[in-house]
């Protein structure tokens, strides 16, 4: 029954030089081992992950747009657009599929700025300053949801 599951793992800008990018507060792991341990646990539970990255506001709001009635829940870290972008909002609000907001670092605790989203007041949860550890329970938390839903 699980084997159907789709889950969309979203990054925005920036976050392709994860591992080189201000590693004191983005952590020293490259985007692709993120990538790979979350395919691990996917896999476990005979999930299909995607995953698409894009420094491009175009190129993700699409890639939402594509993925109405093909994707079950998006982990999605909007990096900057997270601060910025009501067109990526309105694309999520359209598409009307789940997601949890992840940010890698505790946004909370850095400039003024970044402390409003765009996506918390609309997300099914939010996920902020573990670490790229972030990743994984909010990847735990959709399986369990989606599977709990199944049953
Ligand atoms: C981020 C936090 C954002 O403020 C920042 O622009 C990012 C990454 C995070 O994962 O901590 O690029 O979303």
């Amino acid at each position: 029954m699980n084997k159907k599951i789709k889950i969309l793992v979203l990054n925005g800008p920036n976050l392709n030089l994860l591992g080189t990018r201000e590693s004191d507060i983005y952590g020293k792991k490259n985007l692709t081992q993120i990538v790979q341990q979350l395919v691990k646990i996917a896999k476990k539970y005979k999930i299909e992950l995607e995953h698409f990255q894009s420094n491009s506001e175009s190129s993700l709001i699409n890639k939402v747009h594509q993925s109405k009635h093909i994707i079950h829940y998006i982990l999605f870290n909007p990096a900057a657009f997270t601060h910025t972008s009501i067109a990526l909002r309105d694309a999520l609000l359209a598409v009307k599929i789940p997601f949890i907001e992840i940010h890698i670092s505790n946004i909370y605790s850095r400039e003024t700025f970044r402390s409003h989203s765009w996506f918390s007041d609309i997300s099914n949860g939010i996920i902020c300053g573990l670490g790229e550890e972030g990743y994984s329970w909010a990847l735990k938390t959709a399986i369990n949801r989606l599977i709990n839903v199944d049953n």
